[in-house]
């Protein structure tokens, strides 16, 4: 049997947030209106209006990852990629114990942690449209996937073509244009 090399921590910047387009993709396609909270975050980068947890606090020693909000049961989590291994195993457990995680990350299906915690784990939507995450000056260079942990989808795929609409990003640049004190963006409450 062919033994994949252990990956090597990446040495890139870590700490890229999500496009607000994506964002608003995914919401739209779970239908709902926020993330309960920001698995992985600071406090320049979260992208849910309820918490996050940071370093500090992290995620990957917390207690439980079940929603604490009552309006959405789906957390988000767009994990550092250096070390993405932790990150799938804690939403694999955590979605047995009744989380709902919605998870970004590279579609990387030869690496050990994509084997050994995202084949049977998750519902993964392969997404078709590179990202441009914010910040950044050109699309993300690999294919991404969108994991879906939750207690009862175990497995499965799709494609997703996630292009936003129009109308969507004609609303997110109109918002992102008006002044700080005006604008509706998530705001970044303390984290836990
Ligand atoms: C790729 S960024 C995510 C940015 C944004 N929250 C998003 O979802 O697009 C990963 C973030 O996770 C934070 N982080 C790193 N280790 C963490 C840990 N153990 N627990 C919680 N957050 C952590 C980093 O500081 C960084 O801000």
């Amino acid at each position: 049997m062919r033994v994949v090399p252990k990956q090597q921590p990446g040495k890139s910047k870590q700490d890229y947030q999500t496009p607000p387009e994506f964002l608003e993709a995914v919401k739209a396609r779970l239908q709902i209106k926020d993330f309960g909270w920001d698995l992985a975050a600071s406090d320049e980068n979260c992208v849910s209006p309820y918490g996050y947890y940071d370093e500090a606090t992290n995620s990957l020693t917390a207690a439980d990852w079940q929603s604490k909000t009552p309006e959405t049961l789906w957390q988000w989590l767009n994990p550092p990629y250096a070390d993405i291994k932790p990150w799938v195993k804690k939403c694999a457990e955590e979605s047995l114990k009744g989380a709902h995680i919605a998870c970004l990350v590279p579609a990387s299906t030869g690496a050990n942690w994509w084997k050994e915690h995202v084949t049977n784990d998750a519902y993964v939507l392969f997404l078709n449209g590179r990202i441009t995450f914010v910040g950044a000056t050109a699309p993300y260079p690999k294919d991404c996937a969108l994991l879906l942990y939750t207690p009862f989808i175990r497995k499965g795929s799709d494609i997703w073509t996630w292009k936003p609409s129009t109308q969507i990003s004609s609303t997110i640049s109109k918002l992102s244009s008006l002044p700080a004190s005006t604008s509706t963006s998530t705001a970044c409450p303390t984290s836990l």
